[in-house]
């Protein structure tokens, strides 16, 4: 079955990225001159999402607005004649209908966060997408995964890994690696474990903030039993689903920036402005002059 809805979690307070997030959400942190929600949200649709699910909290209602009509800059741009930035506008919209919000209202952890989004998407599989996660590279992460799925037998759950040093695996959801499937980068997720205590991880994979989900989840993550840090974890009710359906870690291609931590901002920043023909040279000539100085 198509995968047809994503889900953002975006609820979250950004503790991580203050005094940046005390008035604005981190999903609406800049990286070269679109927010990271607006990255996921492409990523998204490059992947074949129709229906976009954000799950927010307090203080979010700027996301909301980013994703509307603004008929004020629509009319003085058409005014002006700027064509150009009209036309960026009308790429990011999204079609009327396509979009839901629901929130979340009480920071109670990824698993109920999502859990939130259960009557909107409803009984058939879905995308799970961490907008502080971006991955640089074309195709998208959830394409890779989207094509990856559609080789796999029904009711089968798609997680995107990547490896991390054997010092970070407590920061992680962490995954133990099991057969190969034929296609190479994909293999059978033998265990699971949330934020496992330094020496104890199962492997180096870890979990990254992109899933595609069974709707069978939701029965699980409305027991609402919490794991570590008291949370309602996404990866504890994966781990109760692994019991009845197959889990399949995907390596992606990609470069995968945290940029809910101020140096991973900052890194994909300089990544993503990099990876911009117009803006390239320029920032090139710039960096130089901090490097020598
Ligand atoms: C969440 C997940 C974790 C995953 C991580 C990826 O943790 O619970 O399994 O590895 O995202 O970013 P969080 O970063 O919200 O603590």
């Amino acid at each position: 079955m198509k995968i047809r809805k994503a889900v953002f979690p975006v609820a979250g307070l950004g503790t991580r990225v203050l005094p940046a997030t005390k008035a604005m959400p981190k999903e609406m942190l800049t990286i070269v001159d679109k927010p990271l929600i607006q990255y996921v949200v492409d990523e998204a649709k490059e992947a074949g999402i129709e229906h976009f699910v954000f799950v927010t909290g307090r203080n979010k209602g700027v996301i909301e607005d980013h994703f509307d009509r603004m008929f004020e800059l629509d009319t003085t741009l058409a005014a002006r004649g700027k064509e150009a930035e009209i036309e960026l506008l009308a790429r990011d919209q999204p079609e009327a209908g396509a979009v839901s919000f629901t929130r979340q209202q009480a920071p109670h952890g990824l698993g109920h966060a999502v859990w939130c989004a259960r009557d909107i998407v409803g009984d058939e599989p879905f995308a799970v997408v961490l907008p502080d996660e971006l991955v640089l590279n074309r195709p998208g992460c959830l394409a890779q995964m989207v094509e990856a799925y559609n080789h796999l037998r029904d009711k089968a759950n798609v997680i995107a890994v990547q490896e991390v040093p054997a010092h970070q695996t407590h920061q992680y959801g962490i995954c133990g690696v099991g057969k190969r499937h034929a296609r190479g980068n994909m293999f059978e997720v033998t265990s699971m474990v949330e934020k496992p205590p330094k020496g104890t991880a199962p492997s180096n994979f870890s979990i990254t903030g992109r899933y595609i989900l069974q709707p069978e989840i939701f029965k699980i993550l409305e027991k609402h039993e919490r794991g570590a840090g008291g949370e309602i974890q996404l990866t504890d009710a994966m781990i109760g689903l692994a019991k009845s359906q197959s889990f399949y870690g995907v390596e992606f291609e990609g470069e995968r920036h945290d940029c809910g931590s101020k140096a991973g901002f900052l890194r994909a920043n300089i990544a993503y402005g990099m990876a911009r023909p117009d803006l390239r040279d320029g920032l090139i000539a710039e960096m130089k002059k901090y490097f020598e100085k």
